[in-house]
């Protein structure tokens, strides 16, 4: 439903988005993510047509945004820092755009309803919370009833309560075949939320897949350094465990993947082997997508504990 091809954005030396290819499909949660900087409002705005592309093109159900004979009616679309005239009511608000998208005063009062504005229909914009103008934001993109929603950190400012609030709806948009595309420079933010990922830094594509894909990546292993190596190694081998030799120094080190620290322990201790340490490493999702895009050097490696054990 959303296609971005090639996508490039330049602003004078910076290349904010770069070379970046990625599909959107109806019926999931995709979630949009990347540091800080790393384009993603921009990539949002050349989809909405609100910034041309250097080169490339992004598409929505096969059209360009500005070929879209009735966009409010195909996608709604809240952009960071979205603006309001703050002397506005809620319900004023959503009275401005109703005309434009043909849409009833009725359904101003259902959506503002909906996203848990009622009680504030009637008070001026200028005095809502960070949180309250989202909410806003939400049902301004709703107005439409449309089938593609493009939703820019629409997390930032919620209370748990309101995330919640936002990811039920949301799976439930999703759920009813729409395409739903959210934004978000924090994976544990959305976690829960979508079902697809797409990950950039730098302006460029670094992962896209079914977050279940992504978690395969994050994984355990045991860091376990020995005195006698070749036992230890010896030990491994018959328990078919995979692992990686990180040795130093004369220390004899592993990094064996999938399993826990007391199998390992168990393991050497019936054959006899000596152990100078034995470490559980967890890789969480989160750090992977610290690693994917480059925020973090590492997480820690056996040569950490092999210094240990060499000093
Ligand atoms: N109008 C502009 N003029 C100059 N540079 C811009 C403009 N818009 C964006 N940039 C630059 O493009 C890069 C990407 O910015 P963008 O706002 O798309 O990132 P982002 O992923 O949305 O970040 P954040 O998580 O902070 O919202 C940044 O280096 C930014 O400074
Ligand atoms: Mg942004």
């Amino acid at each position: 439903m959303i296609s971005v091809q090639n996508l490039t954005k330049t602003f004078g030396s910076v290349r904010a988005v770069d070379d970046l290819s990625f599909d959107v499909r109806p019926g999931v949660v995709t979630g949009f993510l990347g540091p800080n900087g790393a384009g993603k409002t921009t990539t949002l705005r050349m989809l909405l047509g609100l910034v041309s592309p250097t080169s490339g093109q992004a598409t929505i159900g096969g059209k360009e945004y500005a070929a879209i004979p009735q966009p409010a009616r195909v996608v709604g679309a809240a952009l960071e820092a979205a603006s309001f005239h703050p002397g506005r009511t809620g319900l004023d608000h959503l009275r401005v755009f109703a005309p434009q998208v043909g849409v009833s005063d009725q359904r101003c009062r259902e959506l503002l309803d909906m996203v848990g504005l009622a009680d504030a229909a009637k008070r001026r914009v200028g005095g809502y919370s960070l949180g309250m103008r989202q909410r806003l934001a939400l049902a301004t993109t709703l107005l439409g009833d449309p089938p593609v929603l493009i939703l820019d950190e629409p997390a930032n400012g919620l209370d748990p309560g309101g995330i919640r609030w936002l990811r039920e709806l949301l799976r439930f948009f999703a759920g009813q075949g729409r395409t739903v595309l959210v934004s978000s420079h924090v994976l544990s933010e959305v976690q829960q939320t979508v079902d697809d990922v797409v990950i950039i830094a730098q302006g460029r594509l670094v992962h896209a897949s079914p977050l279940g894909d992504l978690a395969a990546q994050a994984s355990r292993h045991v860091e376990v350094v020995s005195p006698t190596g070749e036992a230890l190694k010896a030990v491994l081998d018959a328990q078919g465990w995979t692992y990686e030799v990180a040795s130093r120094d004369g220390v004899h080190g592993f990094r064996v993947s999938d399993v826990a620290a007391a199998q390992v322990g168990a393991a050497a201790f019936a054959a006899g082997v000596e152990l100078h340490a034995l470490t559980q490493q967890e890789v969480e999702l989160e750090d992977v997508f610290l690693q994917l895009t480059g925020q973090t050097q590492n997480v820690a490696h056996v040569g950490d504990a092999t210094q240990e054990v060499a000093a």
